[in-house]
């Protein structure tokens, strides 16, 4: 039933500016809706979902959710039901102003809008009882797509090719994909995450997925907390698209290699360091960002 997708790595222009190099694994091109992690995280959570009979895939997400929209996506394209309990009730009657809720109500998606403090609680077991009541017999993917099976397909990112790289760099959001790669890289490599969120929480919850060491969380490019960005984000995005040719999204992978960039240029990798950024795509939150960008007169990202 799985695809089994292999991503290409491309060098990227400027990275022989400091005589270090740096190379992309262009994740986002495995699929173009489940793409990046999100296939990672998913290919074992369907097979279980099969295994298990279940006819159908139930998830939580915010009113832009990469995640939501995947699974939305893999639903169609693997013959589930699917039903994204989303947060926040006053959407309800602005689906068709965002584009990712219409896309993932395209894909056949059912969607259920609930409070934020009812979004809160989403783990409690009397919650769950009630969809339970609602939805039937589902597969429970938890906001994110970060579980064991998940982290297991993450595992699945990196190839034998990749143990040339001295560092291997990541978007950090849950910690789900971090830790698949952290499990994976040779203990001559080392694994740098860029959290996109602020907070200092995630360590802990990566250390609960792995046992190894050689890994750090770099947390100077969260511009401000999850979803925040501002006009040098955009310029930047824009111009990475420009000169390579590749696609950013704001949320995650822009700020991740908008860190890379800073860092190389403030010499932090040693001279003949290879490092290898991944690109866990995203690139659905483009539009519904230029949408809030637009309202605010700000300049878009260029699709
Ligand atoms: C495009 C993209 N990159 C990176 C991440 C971070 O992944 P994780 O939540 O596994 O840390 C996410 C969130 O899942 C994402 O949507």
């Amino acid at each position: 039933m799985i695809i089994d997708l292999e991503s290409p790595n491309e060098i990227v222009k400027f990275s022989s500016i400091k005589n270090v190099e740096l190379f992309i694994k262009r994740e986002d091109k495995l699929h173009p809706h489940i793409s990046g992690n999100k296939y990672r995280k998913l290919k074992y959570n369907l097979i279980a979902a099969k295994e298990q009979k279940r006819d159908s895939l139930l998830t939580f997400g915010g009113a832009y959710s990469n995640h939501i929209a995947a699974i939305a996506a893999a639903g169609m394209e693997f013959g589930f039901k699917t039903i994204g309990i989303i947060r926040g009730e006053e959407l309800i009657n602005k689906i068709s102003d965002n584009p990712t809720l219409s896309f993932a109500q395209q894909c056949g998606m059912q969607l259920k809008f609930v409070s934020r403090s009812a979004y809160r609680d989403k783990n409690d077991p009397s919650f769950l009882t009630v969809l339970e009541n609602e939805f039937g017999n589902f597969y429970k993917l938890p906001e994110g797509g970060t579980n064991d099976l998940a982290i297991k397909g993450c595992e699945e990112i990196l190839t034998e090719k990749d143990n040339s790289f001295d560092f291997v760099c990541v978007s950090v959001g849950t910690g789900g994909t971090i830790s698949g790669l952290i499990n994976t890289v040779r203990p001559h490599q080392k694994v740098l995450g860029f959290p996109a969120l602020k907070g200092d929480f995630l360590r802990e919850e990566i250390r609960s997925f792995t046992a190894k060491d050689n890994w750090q969380l770099i947390l100077d490019y969260h511009f401000g907390g999850y979803g925040k960005i501002n006009t040098d984000l955009i310029t930047f995005i824009n111009q990475f698209k420009e000169e390579t040719g590749i696609p950013l999204d704001p949320i995650y992978t822009g700020k991740l290699l908008f860190g890379l960039v800073d860092l190389i240029s403030s010499n932090y990798f040693k001279k003949g360091s290879k490092i290898l950024a991944i690109h866990t795509g995203g690139l659905q939150g483009i539009r519904g960002m230029n949408m809030k960008l637009q309202q605010k007169g700000l300049p878009i990202i260029i699709e």
